[in-house]
């Protein structure tokens, strides 16, 4: 049976995927850019410098900036975004997230954190989950940020387990390609057109129960044989 699972926060554990489209939005309104939710999927999951230079590409304005500018542009997105969850709270949890954590620990499961934010630890905080998680990858310290592996790679070795003994679950396409190059399991949060279909999906995190992780989990095995 594994014996980690790493998650994503942003759009997994509550919905803050949301919070960030809309900050980056309003910042690209600002600089006459347009962005709209299909767009969007591409940002998720992507670094905050990552992000701005795709939204600058697709506004046809990856020129017009200094390195102070795009800094300031990064800065104030950021600035937006943390006035906006200031108000989160655990009653923001998406479904079936605690009571996953809560199985999870009492079957001595470790849990780790592989999120690209900055602000994650702040979000745990608030939520009130950080005693849940037995490490928080540092998205500072990693090298490539997702579609490579170092998030999920840094997660199961702060956990000290094996990417061949964990699941990673992830709402990002750029997420999955990162679970998939650590060789970890991947369980999609979203649809089979962003995530592709060729991994166990749910359309919502209240099916993210520890017997259809272990279904899951079983099934892979399965195929292995
Ligand atoms: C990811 C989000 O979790 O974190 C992205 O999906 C975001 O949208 C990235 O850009 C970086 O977050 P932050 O909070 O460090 O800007
Ligand atoms: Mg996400």
């Amino acid at each position: 049976m594994f014996k980690a699972v790493l998650f994503d926060l942003d759009g997994v554990i509550t919905d803050t995927a949301e919070y960030h489209f809309l900050a980056w939005e309003k910042l690209a309104q600002t600089i006459g850019i347009t962005i709209d939710r299909k767009f969007n999927e591409n940002l998720k999951g992507v670094s905050r410098e990552e992000s701005l230079r795709r939204i600058l590409a697709h506004g046809g304005r990856e020129n017009d900036f200094t390195c102070d500018a795009f800094a300031a542009l990064a800065k104030s997105k950021n600035d937006h975004y943390v006035e906006m969850i200031q108000a989160v709270s655990p009653a923001e949890i998406y479904p079936g997230i605690l009571s996953l954590l809560q199985d999870l620990r009492d079957k001595g499961i470790k849990i780790a954190l592989a999120s690209a934010s900055k602000n994650g630890p702040f979000l745990l905080e608030q939520m009130q989950l950080t005693a849940y998680f037995d490490a928080i990858a540092d998205p500072a310290k990693v090298a490539e940020s997702k579609p490579a592996p170092d998030i999920f790679l840094a997660a199961a070795a702060g956990v000290g387990v094996a990417v061949n003994q964990a699941i990673g679950i992830e709402d990002a396409y750029s997420g999955i390609e990162a679970i998939q190059a650590a060789h970890v399991l991947p369980i999609g949060v979203g649809s089979p057109e962003v995530l592709g279909d060729d991994i166990a999906i749910v359309t919502d995190t209240s099916a993210l129960t520890l017997p259809f992780l272990e279904k899951v989990w079983q099934e892979q095995e399965e195929g292995k044989q």
